[in-house]
């Protein structure tokens, strides 16, 4: 156990004086409920560690119903023991005082949060206030730009079709109200579960506070202690659901333009990256494939065997994704089946009046589905049925915000009306206010369930631009259009790492830059950076110059290839990273301070001293691209204490001459706090790993459909708590819920006399593997990485590297 080092700031806080006096709580089974001035807040232990807290005007209880929150979770409690002014649990100590602020303290007194003022009503309108120290670090809130920390900043939730947008940008397309203060190596997590057009500001408006708060809806917060960040990560995922074990191909490279047509172009794509020996597993087909831009159509002209194109691409080991827009196309007896069968079964949002809503989108003008009705969406998923046939293999669900032509809003009007008629809610009519938030994710719930239904052991996949808290269990996501630039390419770190902390492990941004065209470097080092980012999409606007990894030419084609190989070899490593977060909602790509959480003395997050935005890539790999990428220049590099090895060359790294070198012990606390100086040629991208991992890799593949040749390979890295471990199944069934599943886990041991004893867990589950024998390569030995291949028999071995 990592001790805590507790600032001055905590301290003080834990030792303020007491405050005023407490209220008189009705004691429940569960947690307390005190009433105040017309105001009653009722506080839940749902579990040791997680809180429920809602608030309410006398008379006015808000119905307890979720979008977010699973229902098991949501009515999950545990007892609590009555205690002065409120109650406490296993782990918290939760006090309320005569004006109804919130206290929460750990066992040991120290104050983890605090209302800094009594919650007020304006209208509907409301603000939780919370003290906030100087150290004190805040992460998560999905998508939105800007750097890691949301600390000083304040931000809007209002899923928004933002082209074009950039490091200031707020709101763009999803509100995930979610976020983790972090304060010496100390996590809880909040999760704000209100849809309407909530707001959160971080030490912006006063420097000793935080605040959330909303014009309407209810006041409905969960608090997720940690103290270990990776906790309150894990617990978000028990609150949410965590992300389904996705397809094994949505892991490799994906080729998307808007647009590839017609059929012969899209063709040519998929011959070149196969001439070129460029992995790849997904090919996009973007809104022209449609007929006059209408969902769920194919054009005949651009696309006339669009079937047979289906089956040829995977001949070649290609999926096809295609994109299927919400909006419906306003064409009443036009013959056109999602229209009608939608007016039929009376699916589309209307006007106050009665009337159905009509607003221009791609197709003109269109009609959207009321995805908040269970029947709507059980429609929904029945306009996927000719694509399933064709064996489609993975669906788009774009500008779902959703996104309306020619408003100033680019949305539909505050006043359409949803018809709410969903388990776990009254059945009433909500105004657009209340449902835009969470349409885009009940859009993609409709595809993810629509699917499930019609191929029922096929794991579904979904790519979705807009969403809630919660949607990570329906779709993956990217961050929209963003923009050929070396900072958006910087930028798509803090993105994606605080879209892992709120939920959304696969994930990923347009490489290369969706609006612009990027230079050759730019291509060149976006290719790299995205092959150790979760979702590997290059993608481009119309109107831009081409962006396939071979366009510039040679050299940088090589250098291109070479990474997304990488990807490849590595994925077993990542799948099992897949598995992971599939199990305990711990994302793929994640900040430093979730696997480190006490690297620094003062309890920081390290990640803030790394200005280039490292982060880790899965448990093992840290990466560490420039913080000035457009030149070749040098930066220093922030590893966490222990030692690390070099990716690339398998040296273990000295850390006090910042130089790579062979065979050192470096065990020396002052030496480990230096940073590595590195200077990465374009071809270059630091990539390392820390001591005790074993990384499962395999042959070179050209895609996942593709069965390897040869052994799995187990690179050792010596060093403390050497452990790994290797999940693999047939990468796109359910089968592996019925036990075809693989899992072994490994260990190493470095003996006195220089040898590495590996031991190879019994294998787990019935699935077959690919592999008949391990070859198992030490690194960081001086003559380079020793090695040793076993024959595999599923049973424990000892393999001994000398
Ligand atoms: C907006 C999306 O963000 C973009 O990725 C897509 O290419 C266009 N819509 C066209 O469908």
């Amino acid at each position: 156990m990592r001790t805590r080092v507790l600032p001055l700031a905590v301290l003080l806080l834990g030792c303020l004086p007491a405050l005023p006096q407490s209220a008189q709580g009705k004691p429940l089974l569960n947690g307390a409920e005190f009433s105040a001035g017309g105001t009653v807040l009722r506080i839940m232990a749902l579990r040791e560690d997680v809180l429920r807290v809602r608030m309410w005007r006398e008379g006015h209880e808000p119905e307890d119903a979720s979008w977010a929150v699973l229902p098991t979770a949501r009515t999950a409690q545990v007892a609590v023991t009555p205690a002065a002014g409120g109650f406490e649990t296993g782990a918290l100590r939760v006090t309320v005082d005569a004006q109804l602020r919130l206290t929460v303290a750990d066992k040991a007194g120290h104050v983890l949060q605090q209302d800094s003022e009594p919650v007020t009503w304006t209208g509907n309108r409301f603000r939780i206030r919370k003290k906030k120290s100087p150290d004190e670090h805040f992460f998560g809130l999905g998508d939105k730009p800007g750097p890691l920390d949301r600390a000083g900043q304040a931000f809007v939730m209002w899923n928004t079709d933002s082209f074009g947008w950039q490091e200031s940008t707020d709101p763009i397309y999803k509100s995930i109200p979610f976020f983790i203060s972090f304060q010496s190596g100390a996590a809880m997590g909040v999760l704000f579960d209100n849809t309407w057009r909530s707001f959160f500001d971080f030490g912006r408006e006063l420097p000793d506070a935080y605040s959330f708060g909303a014009p309407d809806g209810p006041i409905d917060y969960y608090l997720l202690y940690g103290p270990e960040p990776k906790r309150v990560v894990e617990s978000y995922a028990w609150l949410t659901g965590p992300t389904p074990l996705p397809p094994l191909w949505s892991l490799g490279f994906q080729q998307s333009r808007y647009s590839y047509e017609p059929e012969s172009r899209l063709m040519e794509v998929a011959n070149k990256l196969r001439a070129d020996h460029i992995p790849a597993d997904a090919l996009y087909l973007d809104i022209d494939f449609q007929e006059k831009n209408r969902p769920f159509t194919v054009d005949q002209i651009k696309f006339p065997k669009f079937s047979q194109m289906v089956s040829d691409l995977a001949r070649q080991q290609f999926h096809l994704v295609v994109i299927t827009d919400l909006h419906i196309a306003h064409l009443p007896n036009a013959g056109y089946a999602p229209y009608d069968s939608g007016a039929a079964g009376d699916h589309f949002v209307k006007n106050p009046d009665g009337t159905t809503y009509v607003g221009p989108v791609w197709p003109g003008p269109s009609v959207f589905p009321d995805f908040t009705q269970e029947s709507t969406r059980a429609w929904w998923g029945t306009l996927y049925k000719d694509f399933a046939t064709q064996k489609v293999a993975g669906f788009w669900n774009d500008m779902n915000e959703p996104a309306v032509f020619t408003y100033p809003t680019k949305t539909m009007p505050d006043d359409v009306q949803h018809r709410i008629d969903e388990p776990g809610f009254a059945r009433r009519t909500a105004t657009h206010l209340e449902i835009h938030n969470v349409f885009g994710m009940e859009n993609s719930r409709a595809t993810y369930e629509g699917l499930l239904k019609l191929m029922p052991d096929q794991r579904p996949f979904v790519l979705t631009r807009a969403s809630y808290a919660g949607g990570q269990r329906y779709a993956a996501t990217w961050t929209g259009d963003n923009s050929s630039t070396w900072n958006h390419m910087r930028q798509t770190v803090p993105q994606l790492l605080n879209l892992g902390l709120s939920g959304f492990s696969m994930s990923g941004a347009d490489v290369g830059g969706f609006a612009g065209s990027p230079s050759p470097d730019l291509l060149t080092r976006w290719l790299q950076l995205a092959a150790f980012q979760p979702i590997d999409r290059d993608h481009a606007a119309k109107g831009t110059r081409d962006h396939e990894p071979w366009v510039d030419g040679p050299q940088h084609e090589a250098i291109r290839r070479r990474f997304i190989e990488e990807r490849y070899k590595l994925m077993p490593y990542l799948y099992t990273a897949a598995e992971e977060t599939s199990r305990t909602g711990v994302p793929i790509m994640r900040p430093l301070f979730l696997e480190f959480p006490h690297a620094t003395v003062d309890g920081h997050p390290l990640d803030l001293d790394a200005g280039g935005g490292e982060y880790m890539f899965g448990p093992d790999l840290l990466i560490a691209p420039s913080p000035s990428p457009e030149e070749v220049a040098p930066y220093e590099v922030h590893l966490p204490p222990g030692v690390w090895y070099d990716y690339w060359t398998g040296a273990k790294l000295d850390r006090r001459t910042a130089v790579a070198a062979r065979d050192l012990e470096i065990r020396d606390t002052a030496a480990q706090a230096k940073p590595v100086m590195v200077t990465p040629k374009l071809e270059e991208l630091p990539v390392y790993v820390h001591e005790g991992a074993i990384l499962p890799l395999a042959p070179l593949m050209q895609s996942t459909s593709e069965t390897p040749k040869g052994a799995l390979t187990l690179r050792v890295y010596p060093g403390d708590h050497c452990a790994g471990s290797l999940y693999q199944d047939d990468g796109s069934t359910f089968a592996y819920t019925r036990g075809a599943y693989l899992r072994m886990s490994f260990t190493c041991e470095q003996r006195s006399d220089g040898t590495v004893k590996v031991h190879l867990g019994k294998r787990e589950g019935s699935f077959q593997p690919w592999w008949k024998q391990i070859r198992v390569e030490v690194m960081g030995g001086p003559q380079g990485p020793r090695m040793q291949t076993v024959n595999d028999n599923g049973q424990e071995t000892d393999v001994d590297v000398r």
